[in-house]
This record gives structure tokens, sequence and C-alpha cells, in this order.
């Protein structure tokens, strides 16, 4: 179609579109966000909103949808959430104020890592844009949450990758056209941008000039180029979809994870650190016991430590010191999240500020907020010399200059929306005073009037009002007609009567009209000011919230440890980690009709190196691993522990390879995702970490299983390079045989009795192997049919007695593992008999002079040999 027959909206439309093809274009006319073709019909689908047309031109009809103004965050979280982009264009004149159309402009353009509605973020998480640059065995990666302005960047080996996206959680990945993510398995959409902004001089030169600065070398990153590449590229990407945001990014700062202990994605999600394994959710996770903070930026920062516990000692002493304070100013400690509660979101709220988004209302939220810091100060401030708060306190700045401000210039309780007086406090402006007085004595006389002229004219009846049409009249019903005074002039004629007005009115209304007008004006440009003025603080404000928000963290980690008798740990950094007494943080919580028993650990690289721990079904193996390992996260975060006692040799990293887990989405087996897992941690292990293994070798056949378990051990034991503290539970007690030839391991067991033919767990960790399975008893307790119970007794009365005829039979075709026991036993006799071709070449085998992924292979090929016999 000729473009000169299209109406000038259409030609204005198209030509936006064409800048923004991959988003869905929100096109602003009037009262109303409209949509047009192609984006129609998908808002009307994904919006069930009505799909319509308009003529836009001879002949033209174009598909249309459309969503009123005011309802944008809501449709707008729709999209985001099923992954559009959505480009957000704005009448950018008023109509009239220049020739012809409205001018028309996009001013943002939203995508999943860059919004900044409320009402589309989570206060307690970070929205983290990410972008990454993949090179030669390491990875560049900057984020960016344009609601807090933290904006970071790190240069990293492979294999902390995976790690670190798993604790940042992007919404949005940007990566270079040219790079392939599609190893990553990423589930946050991916956004290419052109190769260029990823050039080492192209990002180079975007900071700088961001910056305006002339070398990198104060960001920390003048020396890491895949760093520099990935927070360049992200800077040109704010800038193309967010006008304005890129003035609040005024730091960056070049992390290194090196300095963090590493939480691979199995042992997040083994631990269940922020989600329930079963639901999904945060509701039981391990963070949501401790999280006891009462702000969003507290709930941040908690989180963040969480995923990153640290290795300095002297870092991790400075913040137990802090948690000290709190748990034993009791007083304190009340008072600070009494007044905690009382403050807001500052990092998103100055944010907003600072970007012109802010309401009316939000500025009064800022000052309730920094108003408690004065109180705050004094109660961490009495303490003179070295408190060990201190610190704390010289970072909550106090910003009263913008609490003045605020209380000079805002309402109490400012009117919602910006205009309409009521905004701004009385005497803040002079000329605004006095035309809100004048605006007075105007709706004064007019409500005067009505008295007025019904007593000149004698109507009672008449009446004075307004409409948006028509402005102010004068009614006068039909009866009265006559009574009318010549001066009145007619302006409409309704059915009952009519209406008129008068020059007098006539110039009130345009004096009315006028005054408002230039109200809205100044009061607008007032409240911008205010908060251009507020914006030159940002830098403060910001402190301010870092303070507050570790303020809430440390008094939160505090009371935790105070309603659930936690114990401060001592740090060290020599080789053993010793606890008394402690407690599975989650677990202990769930128990109703029931205590939970605490149980000790020792330790130790030099002799008790590995934990051999068996056990019967539900005697609460899991548990204790999972306790050990929560016990020294928590640590390494600076919190207290759910133990007696503890004494925590830094570790540089915890792995866990627990439970058969069906990894069917990425097409492997149980038992290859077992196997690639602990072939990682036999990588990556160092003699300072802490491995827990949780029945390795349970996906496949018991033959199998127990031969990659002792392998594993005697790899973990003897390999030079690793000597790694290691808590292994195991169904197979014929692992108890290694600590006979292996002398760092130690055998353990959990301790169950018989009373009167009926198991009593004991939950009690105590030295030694274990004899007896209950593996029959645990089937009884979860339901199985009595029959089948009886006949699993007579079978394992069969194969303990020595029946060869029962061994002999074929395994049954899938084992579970309430059936485990009866394999075992199997197993036990098999290694009792002639020793099969495949035991003899396992026996053969030299572990350590084998990679893990030979060794694996190696497996693959016994396993295939035992099974042909
Ligand atoms: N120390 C304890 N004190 C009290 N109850 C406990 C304790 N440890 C575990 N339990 C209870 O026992 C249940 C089973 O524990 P857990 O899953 O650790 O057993 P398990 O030995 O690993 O079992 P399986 O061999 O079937 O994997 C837990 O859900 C918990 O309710
Ligand atoms: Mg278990």
């Amino acid at each position: 179609m000729a473009e000169n027959n299209l109406t000038p909206v259409r030609q204005q439309y198209l030509s936006i579109k064409k800048k923004y093809p991959e988003a869905i274009v929100l096109f602003r006319l009037g009262d109303f966000y409209e949509t047009f073709d192609e984006d129609a019909a998908i808002a009307s689908k994904e919006l069930e909103i009505v799909l319509t047309s308009r003529e836009m031109g001879k002949g033209c009809k174009v598909p249309l949808a459309g969503i009123p103004y005011h309802a944008l965050d809501n449709y707008l979280a729709r999209l985001i959430n099923r992954g559009y982009k959505v480009a957000i264009c704005e009448q950018v004149t008023k109509p009239g104020e220049t020739k012809g159309l409205v001018q028309r402009e996009v001013v943002r353009l939203v995508t999943p890592g860059t919004v900044v509605e409320p009402s589309l973020l989570d206060s307690k998480t970070n929205n983290y844009l990410t972008s990454l640059v993949l090179g030669a065995g390491e990875v560049g990666i900057a984020y960016v949450d344009i609601t807090t302005s933290e904006f970071a960047t790190t240069q990293l080996p492979f294999p902390r990758l995976i790690p670190e996206l798993k604790r940042l959680n992007p919404s949005e990945v940007i990566t270079a056209e040219s790079s392939d993510l599609s190893e990553l398995d990423l589930t946050a959409p991916v956004t290419s941008l052109e190769d260029y902004w990823f050039e080492l001089e192209v990002a180079q030169k975007t900071l700088l000039d961001h910056f305006n600065a002339v070398t990198l070398d104060g960001y920390g990153c003048a020396n890491l180029p895949l760093a520099v590449r990935a927070a360049g590229a992200i800077l040109h990407y704010i800038n193309e979809t967010q006008k304005g945001v890129l003035g609040q990014l005024t730091r960056l700062a070049t992390y290194s994870t090196e300095s963090f202990m590493a939480l691979d994605e199995q042992t997040q999600s083994n631990l269940e650190l922020f989600r329930n394994s079963r639901s999904g959710t945060a509701e039981g996770s391990f963070l949501s016991i401790i999280d006891l903070t009462e702000t969003a930026m507290g709930g941040r920062l908690l989180k963040r430590w969480l995923g990153q516990p640290l290795l300095d000692i002297a870092e991790l002493v400075k913040r137990q010191d802090a948690v000290s304070w709190f748990y034993k100013d009791t007083i304190a400690r009340k008072r600070v999240t009494e007044l905690l509660g009382d403050v807001a979101d500052l990092e998103r709220l100055i944010n907003r500020v600072k970007g012109g988004t802010a309401i009316p209302r939000e500025l009064v939220t800022l000052r309730r907020s920094l108003e408690v810091i004065p109180e705050m100060r004094g109660l961490l401030g009495p303490h003179e010399g070295d408190s060990p708060v201190k610190w704390l306190k010289d970072l909550l700045k106090p910003c009263s200059e913008v609490a003045d401000l605020i209380a000079e210039a805002i309402e109490e309780q400012p009117s919602s929306s910006l205009g309409e007086g009521g905004v701004i406090k009385q005497g803040f402006s002079e000329e605004l005073d006095s035309l809100c007085l004048a605006d007075k004595s105007t709706r004064q006389y007019l409500a005067n009037l009505e008295r007025k002229e019904r007593e000149r004219t004698g109507i009672q009846s008449l009446k004075v009002g307004f409409n948006q049409v028509f402005g102010y009249y004068i009614e006068v019903s039909k009866p009265n007609l006559s009574q009318v005074p010549s001066e009145y002039v007619r302006k409409q004629t309704l059915v009952n009567g009519e209406r008129f007005f008068t020059t007098e009115l006539k110039e009130y209304e345009s004096l009315i009209f006028n005054t408002r007008e230039r109200i809205e004006e100044l009061e607008t440009n007032l409240f911008n000011r205010v908060c251009r003025q507020i914006g030159t603080a940002t830098e403060r404000v910001l402190a301010t919230a870092n303070a507050l928000a570790n303020v809430d963290v440390f008094s939160s980690l505090a009371e935790v440890a105070m309603r659930h008798s936690y114990t401060r740990p001592e740090l060290t950094t020599d080789k053993a980690i010793v606890i008394n007494q402690g407690r599975h943080p989650v677990v202990e919580r769930s128990l109703v009709d029931s205590s939970f028993v605490p149980n000790d650990i020792h330790l130790d690289n030099d002799d008790a190196q590995i934990m051999v721990l068996t056990g019967p079904n539900m005697s609460g193996k899991s548990t204790y691993l999972r306790q050990v390992a929560m016990i020294v996260l928590l640590a390494q975060m600076g919190s207290f522990v759910p133990a007696d006692s503890a004494k925590i040799g830094l570790v540089d990293r915890i792995f866990t390879r627990i439970g058969a887990r069906e990894d069917l989405a990425a097409g492997q087996s149980t038992f290859m995702a077992e196997m690639v897992e602990t072939a990682n941690i036999l990588n990556n292990a160092t003699p300072q970490s802490l491995i827990i293994l949780d029945e390795i070798g349970r996906g496949t056949s018991t033959y199998d299983g127990l031969s990659i378990a002792r392998a594993v051990t005697e790899y973990i034991h003897n390999h030079a390079g690793l000597g790694t503290k290691t808590v292994f539970a195991t169904h197979y007690h014929e692992m108890v045989e290694l600590a006979s030839f292996l002398p760092r391991v130690k055998n353990f067991n959990v301790a169950v009795t018989e009373e009167k033919g009926k198991v009593i767990f004991l939950y009690k960790v105590v030295p030694g192997g274990v004899d007896k399975s209950y593996g029959i008893h645990v089937a009884q307790l979860a339901g199985l049919p009595k029959a089948v119970i009886n006949r699993a007794g007579e079978v394992l009365a069969e194969l303990e007695g020595g029946s060869r005829a029962v061994v002999t039979e074929p395994p049954p075709p899938k084992p579970s593992p309430r059936r485990r026991r009866q394999k075992i036993v199997v197993q036990q006799m098999t290694f009792f008999g002639p020793k099969p071709p495949a035991v003899e070449e396992l026996e053969k085998l030299d572990i350590d002079a084998l990679t893990p992924l030979e060794a694996l292979t190696r497996l693959y090929e016994l396993q295939k040999k035992a099974r042909e016999g």
C-alpha cells in the first residue's frame, strides 16, 4: 500500500515499529496503549483482551488491541513473564503543543532483566541482567540489577561458571551473537547482541566513557579482558533499552569468586539452600529457616551470603563479632528490629527517585525510612572504642538533608497523582501557595454563586454545575425559564430545562482553568526538582541502605541463634572439623512430637579423614550428612551454628552427592548422572574441601555399586591431590572392611535397638560398623502388604542360612530401595564364593594410576564382564 494512503499516526507507528521488530510495541494513544498487526494478535491472546481493527488509511484496516494506560503494570508483568520484550512508546509532546501530530518515542524497552515495576519484582530477590563472554577455559560475567544499581564483573575459570550462574539466577542473559550457550542449559532467556559490542576495545571505551575515566585500573578489572568485555556490553544494552538508567550506575565492582566457597548446583539443591526440592518453592528451604530479616535489602543480602560463604577468616570473625554483639544485647536487638520494620526498600526507592519514576507517596516512605537512622546510630553508638558494630554505625550515614528536604517539601499524605495540588507542602513555594490560594477563592466564589443567583433571580431550583464538555454553567428548570435574567446566555438545552452562562461566570471559569494549569505545571516542576536534589544524594543513601541491610542480617542471625540455641563456632585454618552435639537446622524444626537427637562429628585430614556411616533405612544417615555440611556453611557465612560447640577448619568447597536422582531431562540415566557428579568431585576437590557422599553406586546393580563405592573411597583416601575430609553414608556393609586397611577411614553407624520385635530408631551416631539392616521392618512401616513382609522374612532367613538355592535365583527385575537388604545378602554370598573374573581384574587395578574418566571407562568394562559372568 502506498505510504501516503496511510494516516499520519499509522505512518508514525510503522516507523517506530521498524526499530523494534523483536518487541511488542505498546503505542500510547490518549488513555490507551495500543498494539497493532501481529503484536495485537499476540497481545489479545496473551492478555485476553479483545482484538478489533481500525481503519488507518484508505482501504487499510489494521488489527488492534489496547489496554488502558493505568493498567500497564499488570499487563506488562504478564507479557514479560511469558518471555516477551515490550517497547513502551509514549507521547512525548502534549496535543496541540506542536504543530501536527503528537510526537511519540519509545522510552523503554522492557526485558526480563530490566524491569523496574515493583509489581514485577520479588522484593527479597535481586533481578539480575547478566552478560557472558566465553573465552578459552575462562569466562567473563558481568551483572546489573538496575533496581538497586548493583553493577559487578568478574572473570573466572570455566568450572566456576555454572555455580556462579546458579547463584545469580539471572532473569536474562546477554551474549555475543557468535557465542553458543546451548551447553549451559540456561533457564533465563538469552538475548544476542552484535559481536561488535563485546570486542575488547569497544567495551573498554564504553566503560571509560560511561565512568568518565581514562583507565580501568581503579575498577580492578583492567587486566581482566573477559570481565571488561562482559561489563562493556551490558552497559551498551542498558543504554539501548533503558534511556536514563545509565546515570544510576555509578559504581563497578570487580569481584573474585576465589574469595568465596563455590557451591555447585548439586550442593545447592541437595542442601535445599534456596528452594525446597519437593515443591520447588522457598518454603522449607535452608534460607527460609535462617531468614528473620525485616527489610527487603536485608533479605537480599542474607541470600547473597548464603550463596557465597567466605574463605577469609578475618572477615568471618568480623561478622561473628557483630552477630555476637546483637546476640548479647537483647534490648538493642529488639529495638533495631522494630526500627527496621519501618524501613522500606531504600535501594529500589532511591533508584526510582533518581530515575524519575517515583510517585509522591514513595518520597514519604523514603523519608520515614531515613528517619530511623539517628536512633539506629544511637543504639549502635554507646559502645565507644573497639565496639564490634562501630563500623556499622560509621557506614550508616544520617542522610538528614534528604529526610529534611522531603519533610519540608512533601505533604505527609500526598495525593496519589501529581498536578492536582496536595503533593507539595504549604510554605515550600510561595508561588504555589498563592496560586492555591487564588484557586481556593475562585472555587469559593463559585460555591457562593449559586446562593447569590438564587436570591437575585428568586429561582430556588437554580443550580451551578460543571461538566467536561461545556465547562461551568447555570442550570434553570423549565417552569422557571421565564424568570431568567436577560444577561444569561443560553449554552445548552436539556429535556427539563436550559443551561446558561454569564460573562462573569466565563471569566471565573477561565481563571480557574488557568490557575489549575499553572498549579499542575508548578507542582510537577517542584516535585521533579525535589527528586533531582534527592538524586544527588544517591551514593549516600545507597551506602546507608547497605549498612541497614548488614544491620538487618546481623540482628536476624542473632535472633535465630537466640531462639534456636545456636552457638558461636570457633573458626580455624587447620584441617579439623569438630562439632559437639550438632543438629540439622531444618529437620530439628520440622519434628513435632519428638525431639531432635544431636550428634558429634570429628573429621581431620590427618587421622579421621573419611567417615563411613552405615545404618538401617530411615535411621537418620542422610540427615546427619547434610547437618555436617549445613553447619560448615553457616559457620562460613559468619553465623552461629546449631551445636553445643563447634570448631571449624575452613573448607574451600563443599561437594555433595546425594541419593539416586533421575536426570531424565538431561537425557542421562540415573547412574550416568551419579557418575558424572562423582567425577566432578574427584576432579575438583582439594585437601581443604568437604565431601558428602550419600549412597553412591545406588543407581546400578549392587555389585557395580559396591565396587564403585570402594574405588571412590580408596581414591579419595590415597590420591595425593585429595586426602579430602569425607562423610560417606552407605548401605553396603562391605564398606566397613575398608577401615581395616585404609588408616584414615573410620566406621560409624546410626544406632537402633530392638524391643519386643520392634525396631526403635535412636538417631545416635556411634563408632563401629552395623550388623543388621532392618530393611524389612521399614517396609512394614511403609505399609507393604503383610504377605509380602512375611515372605521377605522367610527369604531373608533362607539367605542368612546360606541356602544357595535362593541365591542362584535371578534377582528381582527392578531393584527398589526397600528390597535392598535382600540384594546385599546376595552380594555377600557372591563375595565369599569363587572370585568371578571381573573381581579378579578389579583387584589388580592400580586405581591411583587412573584418571577419574579412565576409571569410569574401566568400570563400564568391568560391569559388562560381570554381567556376562
Ligand atoms: N537426629 C535425629 N533426631 C530425630 N529424628 C531424626 C534424626 N535424624 C533423622 N531423623 C528422622 O528420621 C527421618 C529419616 O532420616 P534420614 O532420611 O536421614 O534417614 P536415612 O538413614 O538416610 O534413610 P535412607 O536409608 O532410607 O536414606 C528424618 O526424616 C527425620 O524425621
Ligand atoms: Mg538417606
